[in-house]
């Protein structure tokens, strides 16, 4: 059993993650307050708010669904400026998650939230400050099944 602590020290251990409840699961249970804790790890380089401004990193309004490398004066990587994608959840949760395994040669220095409930979190966070979020991904229906408990312990 893999006990991970609940830091990104550990992001040094694991690199398996074993499959947990889907993304739309977690969004749908992200939770705003927690988020907003999150975020207090993403604000040395980011603001979220309409107008904030560009630090270390760029500013985060509107990003849910928005447009990848787009904020006036700030100089993305040409990883980011070139990937050609919207951040849809899938790939901010794939982001946040590990940046430079998500997008190689990206230049976010940040280790990456190893939780898959952080992120959730931090997710439903950067949503609230964004104008139209796309619809969150639709909750499949499943059938209860006798997960074994270690499930839970393997996060
Ligand atoms: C050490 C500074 C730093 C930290 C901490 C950091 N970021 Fe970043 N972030 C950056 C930089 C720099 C970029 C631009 C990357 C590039 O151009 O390759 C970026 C880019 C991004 C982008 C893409 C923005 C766009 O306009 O396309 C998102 C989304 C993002 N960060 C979210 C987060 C979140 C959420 C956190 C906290 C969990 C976080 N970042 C923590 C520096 C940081």
């Amino acid at each position: 059993m893999v006990e991970l602590p609940e830091t990104d020290a550990s992001a040094a251990s694991g690199e398996a993650a074993p499959a947990g409840p889907s993304l739309a699961v977690l969004l749908a249970a992200g939770d705003v307050t927690k988020g907003e804790r999150t975020f207090k790890k993403c604000q040395t380089c980011h603001t979220v708010e309409a107008g904030g401004d560009n630090k270390t990193g760029p500013n985060l309004y509107n990003i849910v669904g928005g447009e990848m490398a787009s904020k006036d004066g700030f100089n993305y990587s040409d990883a980011l400026t070139n990937y050609g994608s919207p951040w849809t959840y899938e790939l901010l949760d794939a982001y946040l998650e590990r940046p430079s395994r998500a997008i190689p040669g990206n230049k976010m220095s940040f280790a990456g939230l190893r939780r898959d409930t952080e992120r959730a979190d931090v997710i439903a966070y950067l949503r609230t400050f964004t104008e139209n979020p796309p619809a969150l991904p639709a909750v499949e229906e499943v059938t209860p099944t006798d997960e074994p408990a270690e499930e839970m312990d393997q996060q």
